[in-house]
């Protein structure tokens, strides 16, 4: 495959130091580099920036940019598009640390959501960081091949039941079910 990881994701900002604060001491991501410009590297248009990374376990990361003279929300958020859309999801590695992870924000004061069971695929919980960006830590659930490739068999069909419908209303027309899709369970 040509692409072999993710490297990072880059966001606007509100303000580098608050986010770095965040990632770091919320998120217990390690604060690996950071660019200063005065010009985009990649037009040259001008526009003064810091750029700042955080590294997860697997190495890949995530950025922002503070870029204070260029127009628009300073959050980088489009404020016509729902707020739960846009996301960032980082990946934990059980459900005991998604709970301990939940807690120990809450007891820092953030407002978390969920658990929240995405089709027995993934569980989540979302929360906010300092510039509006809505963040989401999750877990695994699924983790038989069967199934697994049970969802990645139907997944065409899923797209293809919307690219008809735009609406689930045939939902259990199709896969005989009103919350989810026709698939083998676990054990059959
Ligand atoms: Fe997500």
């Amino acid at each position: 495959m040509l692409c072999k990881k993710l490297h990072h994701a880059a966001f606007r900002c509100r303000d580098a130091a608050e986010t770095v604060k965040f990632y770091t001491e919320m998120l217990g991501l390690k604060f690996t580099h950071a660019m200063g410009e005065d010009h985009v590297p990649s037009t040259g248009k001008y526009s003064p920036h810091v750029h700042i990374f955080f590294e997860m376990e697997d190495g890949s990361h995530i950025a922002f940019f503070e870029c204070p003279k260029d127009p628009g929300e300073t959050s980088g958020r489009d404020p016509a598009t729902p707020g739960w859309i846009q996301h960032f999801a980082f990946e934990v590695d059980s459900m005991e640390t998604l709970l301990a992870a939940k807690q120990d924000m809450e007891a820092k004061g953030l407002k978390v959501v969920g658990v929240t069971n995405h089709d027995d695929f993934i569980s989540s919980i979302y929360f906010f960081d300092p510039s509006g960006h809505r963040l989401e830590l999750t877990v695994r659930t699924c983790l038989d091949p069967v199934q697994l490739r049970a969802y990645e068999e139907e997944a065409p069909k899923v797209l293809a039941l919307w690219n008809e419908t735009r609406d689930w209303s045939q939902r259990a027309k199709v896969f005989g079910s009103q919350t989810g899709y026709s698939r083998p369970t676990a054990d059959a």
